[in-house]
């Protein structure tokens, strides 16, 4: 079969074209990986994606479904604000079962303070943190974040509670709510106290850095801490866990933007 010179040289170009389109996406893809130190383009992720029922051994199935170690009291995402996932709340929830000592950075409605509070043991305490923004601008954002001007501005726009979930219901009186900044939360009264830690206050990398640190600094041995929102739509979060990722054995876990970490007893 004959092909005649322009079909060739049309098929030539175009395959040229293909080419050099799929080339350039790629590398512009990598590239922006690099940029944002998200994680490495090659090897082994810094936090590794791992399913909820091999992480825990609370949420192992039975073949059937989850075991009933995981079962909570449970109030759907539906209609709230700036909270977390149904399968979030899953893990929060059933991890509360068998912790004394709470601490959530990041109270916002305190939805998720009240389903700490529900499933945790009758004599829990849950400590949140929240900041509440009085038009004062006494918090420390980092004007040198990236994107530091809209991070800020989520952070105040999630900063208007002054009334809570948990209020006037029969868990409240487990709940202790602080307001402030914090960047300048003493967290030395807390030091290796504190069985369960959740990070989901500003979300701006140097938040994110500050939180985590005082939160490692809190957690008791065995205890648990969990971060939200480990997403690249959440640069500051994704790119302070990755960097804690390559010092700490996190895990990613699966069906749900939470990052875990458990420290040994
Ligand atoms: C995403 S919301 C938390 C959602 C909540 N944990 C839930 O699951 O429903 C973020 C929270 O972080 C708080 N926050 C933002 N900046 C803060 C800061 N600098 N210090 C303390 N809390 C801060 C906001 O006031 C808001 O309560």
């Amino acid at each position: 079969m004959s092909v005649s010179p322009f079909l060739f040289w049309l098929l030539v170009a175009l395959t040229i074209l293909f080419a050099a389109a799929f080339a350039a996406t790629l590398s512009f893809a990598l590239r922006q990986r690099v940029r944002m130190k998200l994680r490495p383009n090659f090897g082994k992720p810094p936090v590794p994606h791992v399913a909820i029922d091999r992480w825990n051994d609370i949420f192992k199935s039975t073949g059937l479904g989850p075991n009933r170690d995981s079962e909570i009291a449970f109030i759907g995402q539906s209609g709230a604000l700036a909270s977390i996932n149904d399968t979030e709340t899953w893990v929060l929830g059933a991890l509360a079962k068998k912790a004394r000592r709470i601490f959530e950075f990041g109270t916002a409605t305190g939805r998720t303070t009240y389903v700490l509070a529900r499933n945790a043991p009758g004599d829990a305490k849950i400590d949140t943190l929240t900041y509440f923004d009085d038009g004062t601008g006494d918090a420390e954002f980092n004007a040198d974040d990236p994107d530091a001007e809209k991070w800020k501005q989520i952070a105040l726009g999630e900063s208007r509670y002054d009334k809570f979930y948990y209020e006037d219901t029969p868990v409240a009186h487990k709940v202790a709510q602080h307001f402030g900044d914090s960047a300048k939360f003493d967290e030395a009264p807390y030091e290796g106290k504190v069985d369960l830690i959740f990070v989901d206050g500003a979300h701006s990398y140097s938040y994110v850095k500050s939180d985590s640190a005082k939160a490692l600094r809190m957690v008791a041995p065995g205890g648990f801490v969990l971060w939200h929102d480990y997403s690249p739509r959440c640069p500051g979060v994704y790119k302070a866990l990755n960097e804690l990722g390559r010092e700490l054995p996190l895990a990613h876990l699966k069906g749900t933007t939470l990052v875990a970490y458990r420290k040994p007893a």
